[in-house]
């Protein structure tokens, strides 16, 4: 079954930090999950280069947006590159196939009388790029400090009809033929169609204030507002409306999106108005709505990431501190789906020396070591069985239901915990059953085989479980387990007991999971 996932498109008026590293990478793992069911995936990520902030922070620099934006785009690939994502689709706003597309959009719409063009005077909060209204107001009746510098300025623009779609969205949402996941989000978006109707969209910006964006095929006076322009990539580069001969995918293969990837701060307004409406105007049906997944934000001591605070982190220099392994591990591990958590390195030192480097290094470690040792590195033939390896057994049935469950409702966090519980079972199976003991009885070589048996096989699964989340560590597992070719091709649903198979000979085992250790000096 085709699978179609895309994340937000990261402003490229900077670096990525750990906000956009989460994202991505939950984007990864949801992919790699999806292919080790067996879908047909296509993961799409990119960068949304246009637009006031863009053109504002490169004239600081003193260069052409163009340039300032490819610039921070390179740094964006280059740590995708090095967190090892594998996405099938890049999008760039700038790129010629997208600003056709929307341009091709704009075209039909104010043919069918979707666009108007009007003169309205209010305030503009330069940093969000757009008008203010009453409603937008604090208690106190001013515009808060979230919305920077206001203006009020009078300027002609164009605008769609977006009043004329919110009676059918609300029904839409209702019904859930718009589905927003965690259903919590659900009154958010809600109420924020009450707060919205009546109201129509400005989809314009003069060139006089901003030229940097996509022109209006009708109007060449002005640019496409950044929103407009930036949500349209989820089509565009899954091949709408796509010309003769391009290589973009086939979109009416691909689409709905099966879950747009985004944060919190992004479902109202655009995600969940803006786009399900902009689609409708387009023609398409409830049917084709994607999917919304809205994660939570990574904060520093409760306290929001921003530049101005200098609190931001960067992922980058995290990956070349501790491993890429450790980085995607604490990203997906320790933010529950849908809320907020606080970023803290002593954390993510923590959880990868408890629950890596001890728990499944350790298992791993041993269960190699005792098989080359007692077992010459081979798995014999066994019939012994007793109530502990049942118990293994139901341990590991159990966790792959409960990671399967979770995966399913995009809860990282909880399917890691299942798989580790099981992991644990597994530490505590060889204390109890004491192979160095049995290896030094002959007449207990039949429990031996069983119980080795028993905790490398657990291994295996282990690392298949893990491999959407830290796919290096999985191969290198994989790997001393001498498994290649067992797994290659393996789905999830065959990941059922007895993947490695009578006279298996295991490799050589070597630490996936180094301890971190910290010294003192260093913070
Ligand atoms: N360019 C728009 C999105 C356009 S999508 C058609 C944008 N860019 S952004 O760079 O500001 O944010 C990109 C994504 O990163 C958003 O989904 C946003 O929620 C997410 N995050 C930004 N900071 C974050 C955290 N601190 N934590 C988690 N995710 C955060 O919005």
């Amino acid at each position: 079954m085709p699978y179609f996932i895309t994340t937000a498109i990261d402003y490229a008026n900077g670096a990525p930090h750990i906000g956009h590293a989460y994202e991505k990478v939950l984007g990864d793992v949801i992919s790699r999950y999806q292919r080790l069911k067996g879908e047909d995936v296509y993961f799409l990520t990119g960068v949304d280069q246009h637009g006031q902030k863009v053109q504002q922070t490169a004239e600081k620099e003193g260069i052409h947006p163009a340039t300032f934006s490819k610039k921070n785009t390179k740094k964006f690939l280059k740590l995708w590159e090095k967190l090892g994502l594998q996405y099938d689709g890049w999008a760039e706003t700038t790129d010629e196939r997208h600003k056709a597309c929307v341009q091709k959009i704009l075209t039909k719409l104010e043919a069918e009388g979707q666009l108007y063009k009007k003169a309205y005077k209010g305030f503009y909060s330069v940093r969000q790029e757009q008008f203010l209204t009453d409603k937008e107001k604090n208690e106190q009746g001013e515009f808060g400090s979230e919305w920077g510098e206001v203006v009020e300025i009078e300027e002609e623009n164009w605008y769609f009809k977006l009043s004329e779609h919110t009676d059918w969205l609300r029904q839409t949402v209702e019904n859930n033929d718009l589905e927003i996941t965690p259903a919590f989000r659900k009154a958010d978006v809600l109420n924020a169609l009450d707060r919205t109707s009546g109201t129509d969209l400005c989809i314009s910006r003069p060139k006089e204030r901003l030229r940097w964006g996509i022109e209006l095929p009708f109007d060449p006076d002005y640019v496409t507002y950044v929103w407009f322009d930036a949500l349209i990539n989820y089509i565009s580069f899954a091949g709408y409306e796509k010309a003769e001969g391009s290589d973009l995918p086939d979109f009416d293969y691909w689409w709905p999106a099966n879950a747009h990837i985004i944060g919190k701060d992004i479902l109202v307004p655009p995600h969940a108005i803006y786009w399900p409406c902009m689609l409708h105007a387009m023609g398409f049906s409830e049917k084709q709505m994607p999917t919304l997944l809205v994660h939570g934000w990574w904060n520093i001591r409760g306290e929001k990431m921003s530049k101005s605070i200098g609190n931001v982190v960067d992922p980058d220099e995290l990956a070349d501190r501790f491993g890429v392994d450790a980085l995607r591990y604490y990203l997906v591990r320790d933010i529950p789906m849908g809320k907020d958590s606080d970023f803290d390195v002593e954390r993510l030192i923590m959880l990868f020396n408890t629950e890596l480097a001890n728990d499944l290094g350790n298992l791993l470690n041993r269960s190699l070591n005792m098989t080359k040792r007692f077992l010459d590195a081979r798995l014999p033939e066994t019939s012994y069985d007793d109530e502990e390896s049942q118990k293994l057994r139901k341990s590991f049935t159990e966790s792959v239901h409960a990671y399967q469950e979770s995966m399913e409702l995009y809860d990282v966090a909880k399917a890691l915990a299942a798989l580790n519980n099981h992991i644990s079972f597994c530490n505590g199976y060889l204390e109890r059953q004491r192979p160095w003991e049995l290896a030094k009885d002959e007449s207990q070589q039949d429990r031996l085989a069983a119980v080795m048996y028993h905790v490398v096989e657990s291994c295996a699964h282990a690392a298949i479980l893990l491999s959407p989340i830290v796919p290096s560590a999985s191969a290198k597992i994989i790997q001393q387990l001498q498994a290649e070719e067992l797994t290659s091709h393996l789905k999830l649903s065959d990941c059922q007991w007895g993947i490695l198979p009578t006279g298996h000979q295991t490799g050589k085992p070597k630490p996936v999971f180094p301890r971190i250790e910290i010294e003192k000096n260093e913070d």
